[in-house]
């Protein structure tokens, strides 16, 4: 195929995030990757604030798209085509996106591609490890967890997910009602280390209904009732309850996560794929107790395992121009009528 060299934008949450990445007849290669992140920003509020989002991406986006062009060493003139996160995510900050990446690809005359966030998460497998269709895909980040059977560049089957929260939601606020700092998760990775897994033992909501649908709002509650047992008990928190409540919440999402993976890796394998592999995308696949079970649970079943780097995992450009460049190659391009959207299902 054709060398392709594609700008890639993202900026659908809370990162901003511009990237160059090449792909011809080898491996495709990542030139820039640039993120910035609005952690320190939204820290006072416990939570994203679409507002405050939507106007630092508006300041930042132009500089981001600057400095992954210089660290890749081109120049506008040498990239192929635009492509930019076009939803699902907070309508402000798509929106920033998408009028950033019209105005480049207007000016520069450049092809420009509208790139699903999910999608772009769901098709990194194929960047870092050249995975090849059908594979199945655990996508588990902050705002999103679902089984995904990735059969082609604009093919996904939703095999089931979660019906209320996200799991990085969850241990975001479990870290929140721990008073531990933002993002939570990496928090309570490093509590769970020294803690407990056994010593509470929290619920793994609907681990014996059939399928492969999820639930984590409950365990948030059972970590908000444990800790007020626990204070209403011993007049606060000591270091061993925070650290084995963090232990046990991560041993019960690491639970579930595996237990439906392996329903999940039982009606992909019905397909009878040449290369079986099981890959994950998202932030919560950072955790090494989860990445861990899912990895044993892939062996088990003889399945080829793929976690991406973590900044390939979290959110990033990278994804989102590789993205492009797959789709570009398809066929499928977008003009000016390209909509920014805050909800949009694979
Ligand atoms: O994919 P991501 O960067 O953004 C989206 O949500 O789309 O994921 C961020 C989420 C946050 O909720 C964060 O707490 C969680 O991933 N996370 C982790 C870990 N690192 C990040 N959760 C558990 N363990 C970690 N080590
Ligand atoms: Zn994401």
């Amino acid at each position: 195929p054709r060398t392709l060299t594609f700008l890639g934008i993202e900026s659908s949450c809370d990162d901003t995030a511009a990237a160059i990445v090449r792909a011809g007849r080898g491996a495709p290669e990542i030139l820039s990757n640039v993120v910035d992140g609005q952690v320190d920003l939204h820290a006072a509020f416990g939570g994203v604030v679409p507002e405050i989002a939507a106007r630092a991406h508006t300041e930042k986006l132009d500089l981001c798209v600057m400095q992954a062009l210089d660290q890749a060493g081109l120049t506008l003139r040498d990239v192929d085509g635009v492509a930019v996160t076009a939803g699902p995510g907070l309508i402000g900050g798509v929106l920033a996106g998408v009028m950033c990446a019209k105005g480049i690809a207007a000016g520069a005359g450049l092809p420009l591609v509208g790139v699903n966030h999910l999608a772009g998460h769901a098709l990194t497998p194929r960047l870092t490890d050249g995975l090849a269709f059908p594979y199945l895909m655990l996508l588990v980040s902050g705002g999103h967890c679902q089984f995904l059977l990735v059969r082609g560049v604009d093919e996904f089957t939703r095999l089931g997910g979660t019906i209320d929260d996200a799991p990085g939601e969850a241990f975001d606020k479990t870290a929140k009602l721990l008073a531990l700092p933002q993002p939570g998760g990496p928090m309570v990775e490093r509590e769970a280390r020294t803690g407990d897994a056994g010593r509470f033992r929290l619920p793994r909501p609907l681990m014996d209904r059939p399928g492969c649908d999820m639930s984590f709002s409950g365990l948030k509650t059972a970590v908000l009732r444990t800790r007020d047992a626990l204070i209403a008990e011993h007049g606060g928190l000591r270091v061993a309850d925070r650290t084995d409540l963090c232990a046990g919440f991560q041993a019960a999402v690491a639970d579930v996560l595996a237990e439906k993976s392996r329903r999940a890796i039982a009606q992909y394998l019905a397909l009878s794929p040449a290369v079986p592999a099981f890959a994950v995308a998202g932030g919560v696949a950072a955790n090494q107790t989860i990445r861990a079970a899912l990895e044993q649970v892939a062996a088990e079943a003889g399945l080829r395992f793929v976690a991406p780097p973590l900044r390939l995992c979290t959110d990033n450009a990278a994804m989102i121009a590789w993205a492009g460049i797959e789709r570009f190659r398809i066929g499928l391009t977008d003009d000016m009528t390209l909509a920014a959207r805050p909800r949009w299902p694979l």
